[in-house]
This record gives structure tokens, C-alpha cells and sequence, in this order.
């Protein structure tokens, strides 16, 4: 059986069509036999934060997330809050500390918030794990059952760029909310009338920020240790303004659900987004995670409406003969992008419309990115210089640049 031919439980939970989800996220079909390290798709995304109590709420409120599951003291897990949210096939998992002792401290002390583990399904964890130990991968944790009344999940991690980790995961045995320990959780929060039901169905891509010199080793790790193929998409010298660059390459998983582009900075006069990221999340880390949407629009407008902040486009993006050229026909009227700085990328595959929001923390580090997919299988490559003078202005004004 091809993978191409078969949703994730979650994605099947989520209501998700095979034909909706290859234009969302461009799923291609793969031979999952010949792949040394079979991933099926996302798992879940766990975040740490200064305080998960709050974050749930604001993942709920803003983003339009459900809860779904929580761990905490009440089940004895005395260290650290645990919170389960989703939002079509995407769960994130939020975790902060309750004990003062905790390591979640220290990891937060350092980081900040950000995402602590890119969690993967995959039907064969020891498959998997035999494989990353024999290419040199690191493994944090060795395959293990974890039980409960809803049946048995298994489990292994392996170490992927700076503290950030891939917990591989088989739930084909469970059908409980979330993992064993946890309890199903709901919250009183009520979706505002006339509002959408969610406002991202998927998560399409995770891009990782890692240090000068050190993306093709990472490349090489995702290719080696876990079978990921490049994807066309590179960005080299030729993508950089004046001041600050960065140098990219995408790897992807067989049916291309998970995709990593990965980044470095490249040199520039002064310091590069990829720098400030490195910086202040004090190692590489997950710079952002773009989530697919079918209707850019109105996700950007509620989004919007419930206070959260997006990168500015300059007018000159829209109204520049030769980007309104490269933009050519979309499904809406160019002023509609206008209006709220929704940038076009185009290749010969068709188009996409993404936009970028400002950090979510404190710390110039993780955003978000919202992407609606018209059969490119790109990430934005031609809007990077438009991304970019609109990254500067921001540096500037909190003077890191
Ligand atoms: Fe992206």
C-alpha cells in the first residue's frame, strides 16, 4: 500500500481529504518499501514556554486551537504543565514549568520559548532507530512501550539540530487523546460566532536556523540518518540584500508531508536574521513553522482581528511592473493581497500565496508563516528579498542590525 494512498488517523479525524491535503501541503506519492526510515507525517510539535498555562489560552483565543488533552500535577507529573491543542491534522503540545527545579527552567532560561521536539509518526520506530544508529545519529531515547487503558504507544528519539529533538512515535495501537498520562481535556473557550472553524488545517514545513558552515551537514544528516531527499528549492548568494543573506536548502520526507529547509546565514555587512536568530534563541533552533490553509484570506483577516502582527509588504511589492508581472493571475484580485500584505511566490509547477507573522515570544526568534498552496511545491523562494527588507525594518527598530 502506498502512504500517497492513506490520510493519518489524524488527518481522517481532522475531516481532511487525500485531493484537499496534496494541495495543501503537494503530498507526492513515494515507495515507502525502499525507504530506510519510513515517516508518515507530523506527529506533534512540542513548544516549551515561560508560562504554557497562558500559551494555551493564547493558541486557543488567537489561533483558533482546540484543546484536546492535558498532563500536569493532577496526574502526577509533579515538574511541568503539559497542554494538547490542534487545529486540523496539527498538534501542538505546550509544556512549562510548575516545579521551580525543573529543567524546564534552564532550557527556557537559555532559549526562550520555542519548539523543544518535532515529534514524527512513523509505522516502524525500531526500524527507524536501527537505522540512525547505524548512519551516527544520536539517540536520546531507545524504543520504549508506554501503556495505558487506551491501549500502547511506542517511542524513541534521536537528536536533531542544537537541543531540538525528533521523537519518533507509533500509535497505531492507541486511541487515547494524546499519549499515555494524559487525560482528555476541553477548555470553555467559544469559537466567536460566524468565525471559521479552524484556521489552518495542516502543518506544511518547519524550517531549522543552524550556524555558518553547518547546513550541509545538517542536509547530510536528514538524507543519511532519516532517507530524506533534497528538494529543488536553493538558495544560495544570489538571494540577499545589501546587508544580510542566508543560504538554504530543503530536505523532505518520501510523501513530502514533513519538509525542513534548512538555513544558514551568509555573510553580509551587517548582522543577518539567521545571526539575531542564533543569537538570542542561543543555538539553532526552529526559526518557523508554516501552517496551509485553504483560504489565506480569511485565516489572515481573523488573525488579524484577534490581535496577532504580520510582517509588513511594501507597496512597491504589488505595484512594481515587474513583480506584478511575476504575480501574474491568482485566484483573487491583487488588491485583496494588497490590503493585507499577503505575499505570491511562482514557479512552473503554479503558485503560492504565504505571509509571515512577527516573533510570537519575547525574543526575536520563532514565527509563523501561513500558507496556501495552488500546486507550487515551492516555499517562497522569490519573495525572500521582499521577506527580507521587511525582516530589516524590524531588526532595525529593536537596533540588532
Ligand atoms: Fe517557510
Amino acid at each position: 500500500m502506498s502512504l500517497h494512498e492513506t490520510l493519518t488517523d489524524q488527518e481522517k479525524l481532522a475531516g481532511l481529504q487525500l485531493d484537499e491535503l496534496q494541495q495543501l501541503v503537494g503530498l507526492v506519492e513515494y515507495d515507502e518499501a525502499s525507504d530506510p526510515f519510513p515517516v508518515t507525517g507530523w506527529d506533534s510539535i512540542t513548544w516549551i514556554c515561560g508560562n504554557a498555562t497562558q500559551a494555551a489560552v493564547y493558541f486557543q483565543l488567537a489561533f483558533g486551537m482546540e484543546l484536546i488533552a492535558y498532563r500536569g500535577p493532577e496526574q502526577g507529573q509533579r515538574d511541568y504543565h503539559s497542554y494538547v491543542l490542534k487545529s486540523g491534522a496539527i498538534r501542538f503540545v505546550l509544556n512549562g514549568a510548575v516545579d521551580p527545579a525543573s529543567s524546564l527552567i534552564a532550557h527556557h532560561a537559555k532559549h526562550g520559548d520555542g519548539v523543544i521536539d518535532i515529534a514524527l509518526e512513523v509505522p516502524d520506530v525500531d526500524k527507524c532507530i536501527a537505522h540512525a544508529e547505524r548512519m551516527g545519529a544520536t539517540v536520546i531515547a531507545a524504543p520504549e512501550d508506554f501503556t495505558d487503558e487506551h491501549g500502547t504507544v511506542r517511542m524513541a528519539a534521536i537528536a536533531a539540530y542544537g537541543e531540538t529533538r525528533h521523537t519518533l512515535v507509533d500509535r497505531s495501537r492507541y486511541t487515547g487523546a494524546y499519549l499515555p498520562g494524559y487525560v482528555e481535556r476541553t477548555s470553555s473557550v467559544v469559537r466567536p460566532e460566524g468565525s471559521p472553524k479552524r484556521l489552518f488545517q495542516a502543518l506544511d514545513h518547519i524550517v531549522g536556523n543552524v550556524e555558518l558552515g553547518k547546513m550541509d551537514e545538517w542536509v547530510e544528516f536528514y538524507n543519511k540518518v532519516m532517507g530524506f531527499t533534497n528538494m529543488a528549492e536553493f538558495i544560495g548568494d544570489d538571494i540577499a540584500t545589501d546587508y544580510s543573506a542566508l543560504m538554504s536548502k530543503v530536505v523532505a520526507n518520501g510523501n513530502h508531508r514533513v519538509k525542513f529547509p534548512l538555513n544558514e546565514p551568509a555573510v553580509g555587512k551587517k548582522k543577518s536574521q539567521i545571526d539575531e536568530y542564533l543569537e538570542f534563541y542561543q543555538g539553532p533552533g526552529a526559526q518557523h513553522l508554516a501552517l496551509a490553509t485553504n483560504d489565506i484570506l480569511t485565516t489572515v483577516d481573523e488573525l488579524r482581528a484577534r490581535g496577532i502582527e504580520f510582517l509588513d509588504t511594501p507597496a512597491s511589492y504589488y505595484e512594481d511592473p515587474q513583480l506584478r508581472a511575476r504575480i501574474g493571475e491568482v485566484r483573487v484580485p491583487i488588491e485583496e493581497l494588497q490590503k493585507r500584505g499577503i505575499l505570491v511566490d511562482r514557479d512552473e509547477d503554479g503558485y503560492l500565496l504565504q505571509i509571515f507573522t512577527k516573533p510570537i515570544g519575547d525574543r526575536p526568534t520563532v514565527f509563523f508563516e501561513f500558507i496556501e498552496r495552488h500546486g507550487s511545491l515551492g516555499f517562497g523562494k522569490g519573495n525572500f528579498q521582499a521577506l527580507f527588507e521587511a525582516i530589516e525594518r524590524e531588526q532595525e527598530r529593536r537596533g540588532n542590525f
